[in-house]
């Protein structure tokens, strides 16, 4: 089967270097077309900083990288250096990017990569706030029925919120663009916290990154070793949530995953609940179903998945 065409939207933020990484890494899976940064856990100039320097890290200097949003639809911007670090790369000392960073804005590369592409060929992977895609929704309302599929990292049920207690991050951050994602029409597919936080990266699991034994093994063992900080902390969990490879994950390998095909609505009214995803999981409205929401993960067989596509790199 031909690989999967796609276009990553990210904030890096380690865990979206894993993403990008595991994409990269998987050429006969994926195919990736551009990567499009916007601001998010670090403002934007760092993230799209960042792409360019986990693209070099994969050996891939030739990934076209877009600079996009710098700021919400219509919000102040909210970062989380307090999780990612000043950098939004903190942990692995990397060198500066020396490829170019494409001239186009991101939103124009996504509007105009649909119109050319065949329908329903192109998927959009977006790793942080829905910015940058609600923004090439509102320019271009054509591309909804012209995508695959949309599957993103984003928003929490059973798990609530970690930047409020009723909001994930990329929604909280931007949740009138995520209002428009999950009101587009288009296939979702969502990788919510209540997914991701059952992918830890385990003590024993970060001791298979570094025994990779490359540079990329020994730059995610790094910036696994800072990321977590904050989930232990605040969840005592056995280790960092690899949110974003979720995504990547699932293109590989769907039967990873596990969920339900329910109604999704974004909060955006209430300050006490801005940016939650009210998500219908026991159908008991008769709001039509938008997404599929992911609850279950085969956490040994994504991180068996994980671990040898990285040593690739
Ligand atoms: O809430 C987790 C999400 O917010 C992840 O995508 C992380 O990178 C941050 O963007
Ligand atoms: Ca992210």
């Amino acid at each position: 089967m031909a690989p999967r065409k796609i276009i990553i939207d990210t904030d890096p933020g380690q865990d979206d270097a894993v993403a990008i990484l595991l994409a990269l890494a998987s050429p006969e899976d994926i195919d990736v077309l551009g990567v499009t940064a916007v601001a998010g856990n670090v403002p934007l100039p760092l993230t799209e900083k960042n792409a360019r320097i986990v693209c070099e890290l994969a050996g891939k200097p030739d990934t076209k990288v877009y600079a996009g949003c710098d700021a919400p639809l219509t919000r102040k911007l909210v970062t989380a250096e307090h999780v990612h670090g000043k950098t939004g790369l903190d942990g692995p000392t990397l060198p500066d990017p020396v490829m170019p960073l494409q001239d186009r804005h991101a939103v124009d590369f996504i509007i105009d990569t649909l119109r050319r592409e065949a329908p329903n060929t192109v998927t959009l992977c977006p790793l942080g706030p829905l910015t940058n895609v609600a923004t090439a929704l509102q320019q271009a309302p054509d591309i909804a029925e012209r995508l695959q599929e949309i599957v993103l990292m984003g928003g929490a049920y059973f798990e609530v919120g970690n930047i409020t207690p009723a909001a994930e991050f990329n929604i909280y951050v931007d949740p009138d663009a995520a209002k428009i994602v999950f009101g587009c029409g288009a296939p979702i597919t969502v990788m919510p916290l209540d997914v991701t936080h059952k992918a830890l990266v385990t003590q024993p699991r970060n001791d298979a990154f570094r025994a990779i034994g490359t540079p990329v093994g020994q730059a995610v063992a790094e910036m696994t070793d800072f990321f977590e900080r904050f989930d232990k902390q605040k969840y005592g969990s056995a280790g960092a949530p690899l949110h974003d490879p979720c995504v990547t994950a699932y293109l590989i390998d769907p039967d990873l995953f596990g969920g339900r095909h329910i109604n999704v609505e974004i909060e955006t009214g209430s300050d006490l609940t801005l940016g939650m995803t009210v998500a219908d999981w026991w159908g008991v409205t008769d709001r039509p179903a938008n997404a599929t929401f992911m609850r279950d993960i085969n956490a040994d067989g994504f991180f068996a998945l994980l671990t040898d596509r990285l040593a690739r790199l």
